[in-house]
C-alpha cells in the first residue's frame, strides 16, 4: 500500500486498478482482525458542510481504532460556516492535521482544498462523487460472490454522486456496470466517458433509461435517493419521475437468483425501496455499512502509511 502514502483520494478515479484491489482486500484482513495497523498521535479532521451519520461515524470509530484523534469541524461550528476562504482554511488545518476528510457541495472546493493544502484530502461526499462509499459498496459485493470477477452491478436512480463514483469503481474493479436512470437525470458524460476509459474494455458500462433491461440477470441492486442534500425542493416533483425504478420484488425477481440489495442509506422506504425488499434476504445494507468503516480504515491506514 505504499503507493497511497500521503496521497489525496478526491475521485474514484485518484486509484488505480491495482490499488482498489489491494485496498479492498487489505480492508477484508482489518475486518478479519487478521491485520491492525496503529497511526498514534495521527489527526484526522472532518470538516462537514452536510449532515452525516455513517461517513462521520464509520471515519471517526476508523481512527480511533487506528490509534489516532479526530477532530469534527462541522462548518457550522469554525468560520468556514461564515464564510472563510477555502483557501485561507486549507493552509491553516494543514499546519494542525495530519489527513482531513472534506463532505461539501462542489467538487471544485475539495480540489482547491487540496492544492493549497498539503496534507491528504478525502472526498467525504460532493454532489459529484462518494468515493468512499464506493470503496465499501465494492467490499460488499466481493464477501457476497467471494471475488469481483464477472460480476455486473445495476445502479437505479438518480444519475448523480453515488452513481458517479459506482461508474468509476466497477470500471477499475473491471465489474459490469449499468446505471438507469429517468431522462434528464443520466449521469454526467464526463464521468462515464472516464469509467469507459478505465474499464479498458474489461467490463460493460450500460447507461440507459429502461430499468427492466438494467437489471437483467445482475448481481447487485442498488439505489439512492431520489432527491440528494440540496435538492429537498425537488423531491416531490421527481416521485413520480423515478417511481418506475423503485427497487421492489417484481424488479428483483428479474435479477440473477442470488442478487444482492445495496442502497448507501439514509434511505426513504416505499420511495426508491420498498420496505419488504430493504428488509428481505437479498439485503446487504447493513453489511454495506459496516463496511463503510472498514474500507475507509484501510484507506487512512494506507494513506498515513500506518504499520
Ligand atoms: N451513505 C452515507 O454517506 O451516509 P451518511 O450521509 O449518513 O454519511
Ligand atoms: N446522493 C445522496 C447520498 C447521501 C449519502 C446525497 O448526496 O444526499
Amino acid at each position: 500500500m505504499d503507493s497511497l502514502k500521503g496521497r489525496d483520494l478526491l475521485s474514484m478515479a485518484d486509484l488505480n486498478s491495482t490499488e482498489l484491489h489491494t485496498l479492498l482486500d487489505f480492508a477484508a484482513e482489518l475486518k478479519a482482525g487478521t491485520r491492525q495497523p496503529k497511526c498514534p498521535n495521527k489527526v484526522l479532521g472532518l470538516v462537514f458542510s452536510k449532515a452525516s451519520t455513517r461517513t462521520r461515524v464509520s471515519f471517526s470509530v476508523a481512527m480511533y481504532q487506528l490509534g489516532g484523534q479526530v477532530l469534527d469541524l462541522n462548518a457550522s461550528v469554525t468560520q468556514v460556516g461564515r464564510g472563510e476562504p477555502t483557501t485561507d482554511t486549507a493552509r491553516v488545518l494543514d499546519r494542525y492535521l495530519d489527513v482531513v476528510a472534506i463532505r461539501t457541495f462542489q467538487q471544485s472546493e475539495i480540489e482547491e482544498f487540496a492544492e493549497y493544502a498539503s496534507i491528504p484530502v478525502i472526498n467525504a461526499l460532493t454532489d459529484l462523487e462518494h468515493p468512499c462509499q464506493t470503496l465499501a459498496d465494492l467490499l460488499t459485493l466481493k464477501e457476497a460472490f467471494g471475488s469481483l470477477d464477472n460480476l455486473t452491478m445495476t445502479y437505479l436512480g438518480d444519475g448523480n454522486n453515488v452513481a458517479h463514483s459506482l461508474l468509476l469503481g466497477c470500471a477499475l474493479a473491471g465489474v459490469n456496470i449499468r446505471v438507469a436512470t429517468p431522462e434528464g437525470y443520466a449521469p454526467n458524460q464526463a464521468v462515464v466517458d472516464q469509467a469507459i476509459a478505465l474499464s479498458q474494455g474489461r467490463s460493460e458500462v450500460m447507461i440507459t433509461t429502461d430499468p427492466k433491461a438494467a437489471v437483467e440477470n445482475s448481481h447487485a441492486l442498488y439505489t439512492d435517493v431520489w432527491a440528494s442534500m440540496g435538492e429537498e425542493s425537488e423531491a416531490e416533483d421527481r416521485i413520480p419521475k423515478f417511481q418506475p425504478y423503485q427497487i421492489n420484488q417484481s424488479m428483483l425477481d428479474l435479477a440473477h437468483q442470488q442478487a444482492i440489495v445495496l442502497h448507501c442509506l439514509p434511505a426513504h422506504r416505499g420511495e426508491e425501496i420498498t420496505h419488504d425488499v430493504m428488509e428481505g434476504p437479498h439485503s446487504k445494507l447493513w453489511d454495506q455499512a459496516e463496511n463503510r468503516l472498514h474500507a475507509q480504515k484501510a484507506l487512512l491506514a494506507a494513506i498515513l502509511n500506518a504499520t
